[in-house]
């Protein structure tokens, strides 16, 4: 579903996406449960948005006779998560897409300015002839995912969506300002954000949740 306010913004607001985030959002759900939560919506997110992968046509034999079937064309798609909380929706993604490859981005939000601070960047070569997608379950200043853009795009990314599971509209707002040519994907588009940055009603803090710090 695209939101008529934000032209970058999809909401994929799949039946099953919407009951599983609802669990995700639980505060009585736990770490274990969050974790494979977190790769499932991935998964039926990247699977929504891959519809549009160009093809190309490869020839093959089956054991009875020749065909032309296809296959997904150009270089390999690069997962790119924001560490930590990006990490959980690795490898719900790459279940669908074994061959991709996966870049990181390190940064944290600064607790006192929530301005985001960079302390890792490692992707594969080319990026300039990759599809990217860079990987967050949050978009809420969006200073962390604009952030992660712009370290891309300086490397070379020219393909480059972003995909969260649960965004506000300032985040999608700054995506929007500092980089229109990224499309952004989520599964909810939350209310607002609170005086401390969070994002309301949300799910509280994706990376202590996930990985069961605090
Ligand atoms: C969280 C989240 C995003 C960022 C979103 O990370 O995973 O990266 O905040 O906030 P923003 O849109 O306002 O930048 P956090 O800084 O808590 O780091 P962590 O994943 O290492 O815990
Ligand atoms: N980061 C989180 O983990 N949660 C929020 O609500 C906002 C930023």
């Amino acid at each position: 579903m695209a939101t008529s306010s934000f032209p970058n913004l999809t909401v994929l607001d799949h039946p099953l996406i919407r009951h599983k985030l609802t669990i995700l959002r639980d505060r009585r759900t736990c770490t274990k449960d969050f974790k494979q939560l977190v790769g499932e919506i991935a998964m039926l997110m990247a699977y929504e948005m891959t519809k549009d992968l160009p093809l190309q046509t490869v020839d093959i034999e089956t054991p009875l006779e020749h065909m032309q079937g296809v296959q997904v064309a150009g270089k390999k798609l690069v997962l790119v998560p924001i560490l930590r909380a990006g990490l959980g929706m690795v490898d719900g993604i790459a279940h669908l897409i074994p061959s991709a490859r996966v870049g990181h981005i390190g940064i944290y939000r600064d607790h006192a300015t929530l301005k985001p601070v960079e302390y890792y960047f490692k992707v594969p070569s080319g990026p300039d002839a990759r599809d990217i997608f860079v990987l967050d379950p949050m978009l809420a200043t969006g200073g962390s995912a604009a952030d992660a853009v712009a370290a891309l795009k300086r490397a070379g990314a020219q393909r480059i969506r972003f995909l969260c599971l649960v965004a506000c509209p300032e985040g999608v707002g700054t995506m929007l300002a500092q980089h229109p040519d990224v499309p952004v994907y989520a599964a909810a588009l939350d209310r607002q954000l609170n005086d401390k940055g969070y994002i309301l009603p949300g799910l509280g803090d994706a990376g202590d949740r996930l990985f069961g710090t605090r």
